[in-house]
C-alpha cells in the first residue's frame, strides 16, 4: 500500500526538470516508459513491482587494501592499525586470545573487528547465510564469553545484524516516561559475572521495559571503507554540492544541512547523523561506548559502580616505554588503519543474475532519471592531503552529499545529534552497498524482507525529503527498478 504524500506540486512540474529523458542521456531502446509519463498525474501509482534485490554481490573479496601511495611507515601504521582493530579486549587482557584490556564495564561486543567485519575487516554487520558467510551475528557469543551471565536482548539474533541501542528519552525512577531527551546508547551487556571481573555488580538495562515505552532504537554499524576520503573532503566543496541543482531540489522538496563540530564549527561527517568530526574521535568514542575501552579522548568510565571500576584509566594510552609503531595508543593506530583503508571497487561480476553491463548503466541511468543522486551525490573531489597521495585530490565515489535530511516519520528516531534532529540522517554512501547485507540505520532491511528495495521504500513517509524522489522510483518501469537494484549491487 502507497499512502501518497503531498509531492503533486513537484511532480506538476516540467518532465525535463523532473528527469524526462532529456536528463542524464538518452533511455535505453529495451525500458519501455519513462520519466516522461510522470507529469502531472499525482503521485505514486502502486509499490507492487516485480523488481527484486539480488542479493549480495559474489566476487572476490577486494576490501582492506591500503589507498594507493602509501609505503614505510604509513604501511606499517596501516598493518599495525589493522591488528589493533582484530584485537578482542577482556576485562584483565590476561585472558587467553582476548589480549585487549579494558572491557566494559557495559559494551556492546569486545573488539572493532567483530562489528565492522562485512564483507572484510572495516565493514559493516556480517551473516553466516550471505557471502562470503563471515558468521553468525557476533554479539551472541560475545555475551557470556568468560563465563558472563548476560541475557540476549530480543532484537539481537543470529541472523539479524550487529545492534547497539539508545533510548531517546529518560525514564523517572517510578518508570515513566518523560520528555527529556536521553539518547545516549546503553550498551548491551557488562562483565558482571565474568572470570576476570570477579565482584563487580551492574545489571543490563531493562530493554524489554524499554520497549513497552515506545524508547528503544538502534543503530547498525556503518563500514568504514575509504573514511580517510570522506575525512578530507573540504568543507566547502560539501557546501558547494549542497548549492547545486537548487531549483531541482526545491521543486522536489530536498532541502538537507550539514551536521557541525561544536568544538571548531566545521562540517561533521561520520555516523549515521553525521555527528562526529573524525575518525580519531570516532575511534575513541566507540572504543569506550562499544567496548567500555576509556582512552585518551574518553578517560572516564561510562556508568561505572564502584564494584566494576576494576583497571586504572585510561585503559589504553601512549605506550611510553615503546617506540616507533608500537608507541602510539590503540585509538591512534585505528584511526590510521581507518584512514588509509581503500574506498571499495565496483563491480558487476559476481551479482545474482549475472546481469550485463548494459544492464548496469541502464540501473545507473534510471537512478539519475529518478534523482536519487540528488542526496546520493556520486562522487566528491578530496582535498590535498599531507597523509598519502591516494587520498590527495582524489574523486571519492561515495554516493553520498554528507549532509543530514529529513526523512520523515518512518525512519525517525526521536534522537537529536548536534544539529540533526530527530527525523534527520546523512545520506548513506552507497559505495560498498553490493556486498552488503542489512541496510538503513537500525538494519530494519534485511535479506529476508527485501534488503535493497525495502531500504528505498522505507524512505518514504509523513514529512520525508525523499517522498519526491520515491514517487519517481515508484513511477519506474519494472524493469527499470530491476536494474536500478542491479547497478546498486554493483557499487
Ligand atoms: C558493537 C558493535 C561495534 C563495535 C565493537 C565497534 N563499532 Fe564502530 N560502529 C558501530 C555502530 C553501530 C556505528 C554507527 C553508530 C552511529 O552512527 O550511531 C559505528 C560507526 C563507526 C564509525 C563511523 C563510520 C562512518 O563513516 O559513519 C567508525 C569510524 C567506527 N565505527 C569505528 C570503530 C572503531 C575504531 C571501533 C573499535 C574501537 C569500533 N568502531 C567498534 C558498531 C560498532
Ligand atoms: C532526501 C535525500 C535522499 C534521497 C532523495 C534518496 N536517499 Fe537514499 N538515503 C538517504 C538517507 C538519509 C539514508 C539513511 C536513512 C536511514 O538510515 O534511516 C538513505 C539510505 C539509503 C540506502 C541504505 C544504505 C545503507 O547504508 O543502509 C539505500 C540503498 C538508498 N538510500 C538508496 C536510494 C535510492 C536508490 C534512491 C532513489 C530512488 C534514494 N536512496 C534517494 C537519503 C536519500
Amino acid at each position: 500500500m502507497v499512502v501518497v504524500y503531498a509531492v503533486a506540486a513537484a511532480l506538476s512540474l516540467s518532465t525535463s526538470l523532473l528527469g524526462g529523458p532529456q536528463y542524464g542521456g538518452r533511455q535505453s531502446e529495451d525500458s519501455q516508459s519513462g520519466g516522461g509519463q510522470n507529469g502531472g498525474n499525482g503521485g505514486p501509482q502502486s509499490s507492487t513491482t516485480t523488481a527484486r534485490d539480488p542479493g549480495v554481490r559474489s566476487d572476490a573479496v577486494t576490501v582492506g587494501n591500503p589507498v594507493s601511495g602509501i609505503a614505510g611507515d604509513q604501511l606499517e601504521y596501516f598493518n599495525e592499525g589493522l591488528v589493533r582493530f582484530m584485537e578482542v579486549d577482556s576485562v584483565s587482557g590476561s585472558l587467553p586470545g582476548e589480549p585487549g584490556v579494558g572491557l566494559g564495564p557495559g559494551f556492546n561486543s569486545n573488539s572493532c573487528g567483530n562489528c565492522h567485519a562485512q564483507p572484510g575487516p572495516g565493514g559493516s554487520s556480517p551473516s553466516l547465510n550471505d557471502y562470503p558467510h563471515i558468521g553468525s551475528n557476533p554479539q551472541i557469543a560475545v555475551a557470556n564469553a568468560d563465563q558472563g551471565t548476560n541475557r540476549i536482548p530480543f532484537f539481537v539474533t543470529p541472523d539479524g545484524p550487529v545492534r547497539e541501542a539508545r533510548f531517546p528519552f529518560m525514564v523517572s525512577p517510578s518508570g515513566a516516561l518523560t520528555q527529556v531527551p536521553d539518547g545516549g546508547v546503553h550498551d548491551l551487556f557488562t562483565i558482571q559475572g565474568r572470570n576476570d571481573a570477579l565482584g563487580c555488580q551492574m545489571a543490563q538495562p531493562n530493554f524489554a521495559q524499554m520497549q513497552q515505552l515506545g524508547n528503544l532504537i538502534f543503530r547498525i554499524p556503518t563500514p568504514v571503507f575509504g573514511a580517510g576520503l570522506i575525512e578530507n573532503i573540504p568543507d566547502a566543496t560539501i557546501l558547494a554540492n549542497m548549492n547545486t541543482s537548487a531549483q531541482l531540489k526545491q521543486a522536489l522538496g530536498i532541502t538537507g544541512h550539514p551536521n557541525y563540530s561544536g568544538n571548531d564549527g566545521t562540517i561533521t561527517r561520520f555516523g549515521w547523523k553525521a555527528q562526529n568530526k573524525s575518525l580519531e574521535i570516532f575511534a575513541g568514542e566507540a572504543y569506550n561506548v562499544e567496548q567500555g575501552v576509556t582512552n585518551e579522548l574518553f578517560p572516564d568510565e561510562r556508568g561505572a559502580p564502584p564494584s566494576c571500576m576494576i583497571n586504572k584509566t585510561p585503559e589504553d594510552s601512549t605506550n611510553f616505554n615503546q617506540s616507533g609503531v608500537q608507541f602510539p595508543s590503540d585509538l591512534v593506530e585505528f584511526a590510521a588503519f581507518m584512514r588509509f583503508l581503500a574506498p571499495p571497487a565496483p563491480s558487476a561480476a559476481g551479482i545474482p543474475g549475472n546481469p550485463s553491463p548494459r544492464t548496469i548503466q541502464q540501473g545507473q541511468q534510471a537512478f539519475l532519471q529518478a534523482h536519487c543522486d540528488l542526496c546520493h551525490t556520486p562522487a566528491m573531489q578530496t582535498g590535498s592531503s599531507a597523509l598519502a597521495t591516494g587520498l590527495s585530490q582524489q574523486n571519492a565515489a561515495l554516493y553520498s552529499d554528507l549532509l543530514v535530511h529529513n526523512m520523515g516519520s518512518n525512519l525517525a528516531d526521536n534522537v537529536s545529534q548536534g544539529a540533526a534532529g530527530a527525523d534527520e540522517f546523512r545520506t548513506a554512501p552507497l559505495w560498498g552497498v553490493g556486498q552488503r547485507i542489512f541496510f538503513l540505520h537500525d538494519g530494519r532491511a534485511t535479506p529476508a524482507n527485501g534488503g535493497l528495495l525495502r531500504a528505498i521504500e522505507a524512505h518514504s513517509g509523513p514529512g520525508s525529503e525523499a517522498n519526491g524522489v520515491i514517487s519517481l522510483f515508484n513511477n519506474l518501469t519494472n524493469q527499470q527498478q530491476q536494474d536500478l537494484l542491479f547497478f546498486l549491487r554493483s557499487l
